[in-house]
């Protein structure tokens, strides 16, 4: 099969090194790609959101599988353009993808079908707020409505830090993401998880579930991140919580969307938080994680690109891959001004191959004219090691941090987290 990947992350290079090594793929492309998928198959020059010009380079091409990574691909309806014309894709269509795009339709989605997610109220102004606050009781979560590249969630203990930053929101920055719409939430208590299933438009099937950190400094302080790190599987949830999420949340969405007309195909991304009434819905989304893909696709044993086209093509086979017992760590290493702003790093060693059972992917890149990697900055690398317990790869993947930090060069400028999968 000949297989596209779009994107431009560590997580399409993850994507690309699982599908590059699948029996089933002969050919590799990534669109725009970056420093890593480029060693892994070709990069095409043609952006990730660009749907008209992906779908004529795929058909010029006879691409066989495409796989969309990012979300704002999804949004601007590229999975469509190349179903349209005539590419089988793993990546659901943009209406689909208001799961993710829109957090006020998929909170309605889970009250409409059953599906465990937490209390919530909808505001659009100021005045509305201060009602909706006037008899909130315990935390509350403010999240505004659209896409807004993790900046648009804030958690706060009560009505009064809620209504603080609804103030600055309507009254001077604006609702990120440009809308009116947000959402006030109940605080939810619990662990996270992130839970991804494969729909083939019919139904969920779980593939594999990791957690993740969002905060960028030691012990969950400082500011949100797209993620500092991850591990899968997940440790310290009880036995069986595959089967109740799939249960509770997967079959209940597969019902939900058939009874609304909805076809899902491709990955639904389930955050979770386990409450001590089980799992409730954080948040949907309509893709890989990033970097929770880089440490699912170690694990990886079998032809993934089979069971993505399986998928795409309407008949999941979920034997096609399956997942090694092995524990896997990815810690990121990002510019220190992440995520405040991103510096591009220009001239890093292109050399990040590291020895058997870890795997570093790199993040938004591109190989210069003198061979090295010129990195947009922010998360410039996440690096993953495999162990036969989360300890072991805990150690494996922080020895190769040390050993790539110092390869890097790049000194002080590249930060990480101490803590990733320090579980218990
Ligand atoms: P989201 O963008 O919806 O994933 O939210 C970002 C982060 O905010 C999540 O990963 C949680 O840590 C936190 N969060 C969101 N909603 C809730 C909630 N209802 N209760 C507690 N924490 C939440
Ligand atoms: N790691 C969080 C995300 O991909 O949204």
């Amino acid at each position: 099969m000949k297989v596209l990947v779009v994107g431009n992350g560590a997580r399409e290079d993850a994507l690309a090194w699982a599908l590059a090594r699948s029996p089933s793929c002969s050919v590799l492309y990534c669109a725009p790609g970056n420093a890593g998928t480029g060693r892994r198959g070709e990069n095409w020059k043609i952006g990730a959101t660009e749907g008209k010009a992906l779908a004529t380079r795929a058909r010029e091409v006879g691409i066989d599988l495409a796989v969309i990574g990012p979300e704002t691909a999804i949004a601007a309806g590229v999975s469509d353009k190349l179903r349209d014309a005539g590419i089988v894709t793993f990546g659901p269509s943009r209406a689909a993808g208001r799961l993710e795009s829109s957090k006020i339709f998929a909170k309605r989605f889970m009250e409409r079908h059953g599906i465990p997610t937490a209390r919530s109220q909808v505001v659009r102004s100021l005045a509305n707020a201060e009602r909706a606050l006037a008899d909130w009781s315990g935390g509350c979560v403010v999240k505004a409505d659209g896409l807004a590249a993790g900046k648009g969630v804030i958690v706060t203990p009560d009505a009064v830090s809620a209504l603080a930053v609804l103030r600055e929101w309507y009254g001077k920055a604006g609702v990120p993401g440009g809308g009116t719409d947000v959402l006030l939430e109940e605080k939810l208590e619990g662990r996270e998880l992130s839970v991804f299933a494969i729909g083939d438009g019919k139904r969920f099937v779980p593939f594999a579930s990791a957690c993740d950190y969002k905060r960028a400094g030691d012990g969950d302080t400082g500011p949100n991140t797209g993620g500092m790190g991850a591990y899968s599987p997940p440790a310290g949830f009880p036995d069986g919580f595959v089967e109740v999420v799939q249960q509770r949340v997967l079959d209940a969405v597969a019902a939900g969307l058939a009874e609304d007309g909805e076809r899902y195909v491709g990955v639904l991304y389930c955050g979770l938080m386990w409450t001590a009434k089980g799992p409730s819905v954080i948040e949907f989304n309509v893709r890989f994680g990033d970097p929770e893909t880089q440490v699912m696709m170690p694990r990886v044993r079998g032809d993934f690109a089979a069971l993505l086209a399986s998928a795409a093509g309407g008949a999941i086979a979920p034997e096609a891959a399956t997942l090694s017992s092995d524990a896997c760590v990815g810690v990121v290493l990002a510019t220190a001004d992440y995520p405040r702003s991103s510096t591009p790093l220009d001239g890093l060693p292109a050399d990040v191959d590291l020895g058997e059972g870890k795997v570093a992917f790199w993040g938004a890149s591109a190989l210069n004219a003198a061979g090295r990697v010129d990195s947009k900055g922010g998360r410039v690398l996440t690096v993953t090691a495999l162990g036969s317990t989360l300890s072991d790869a805990r150690g494996n993947a922080y020895a190769a941090v040390d050993e790539l930090a110092e390869r890097m060069g790049a000194g002080s400028s590249l930060t990480y987290r101490s803590d990733i999968a320090l579980v218990g």
